[in-house]
């Protein structure tokens, strides 16, 4: 079995080629997001796919069908392992991410994202959304529905999602901790042994690995912890 965990490289260009190098790509797949794709572009999807690297694009695109549409097809060409969408914006984008994905020549995985996991209650109630879980399980549905491969949640949700929309329904958590560490901006926290043993498929990893003093070390920690 191909390692779950994804590694979200938050970090300028050459420090995150410095570490993308040190690793094996049979341990993790890369995150690329917003701070390093508006840094470097396509560029370093290239670098990391020489590597060896599956690579999951996180730009949360988020605007009108046509838009959207036309930034999947351009991610999609670059040839990403997956990317994904806010899916508060609604069916129709999400169709039309899911066509201009299907129109490429290796389609990748399109994933919505739910409530980030950086939101608490409190944060939700100020943009009027007073029951995240209830919240997160119908923007679930609404991915489903609209035939996206899966969304990313908190380890928390896991379990309702899988429970309601089955276990092929992907589920990527952020918000991975180790116990006592520090909570940084995230919020909807959990370990990454009860991350998987909720039934989460991939886990995205930034700080505690890439801020670590030995962050090879923190990976393999990582990797026992899940064993
Ligand atoms: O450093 P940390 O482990 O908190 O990094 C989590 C990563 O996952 C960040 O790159 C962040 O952008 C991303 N992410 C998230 N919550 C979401 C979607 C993506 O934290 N809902």
């Amino acid at each position: 079995m191909r390692s779950p965990i994804i590694v979200a490289l938050d970090l300028d260009y050459e420090d995150a080629l410095t570490l993308a190098k040190k690793i094996d790509p049979s341990n993790c797949r890369l995150k690329v997001g917003s701070q390093l794709f508006t840094s470097k572009g396509p560029k370093i999807i290239e670098d990391l796919d020489k590597l060896g690297f599956d690579i999951f694009l996180d730009l949360k695109f988020h605007d009108i069908p046509n838009t959207v549409a036309a930034a999947v097809k351009a991610a999609s060409d670059l040839g990403v392992w997956m990317l994904n969408v806010h899916a508060s914006g609604g069916s129709k984008m999400m169709q039309a991410a899911r066509k201009a994905a299907d129109n490429s020549n290796k389609p990748p995985l399109v994933i919505g994202v739910t409530i980030l996991t950086s939101l608490n209650e409190v944060d939700m109630q100020e943009v009027g959304v007073n029951n995240i879980p209830r919240h997160v399980v119908n923007l679930a549905k609404l991915v489903s529905q609209n035939s996206l491969d899966g969304v990313v949640c908190s380890p928390g949700d896991v379990h309702g999602i899988k429970e309601l929309l089955g276990s092929n329904f992907l589920t990527i958590t952020p918000g991975i901790r180790s116990i006592g560490a520090a909570e940084d901006d995230q919020s909807r926290i959990s370990s990454a042994k009860q991350a998987i043993i909720n039934g989460s498929d991939y886990l995205v990893i930034g700080r505690p690995i890439t801020q670590s003093a030995d962050p090879l070390k923190a990976l393999e920690m990582f990797l026992e912890e899940i064993k």
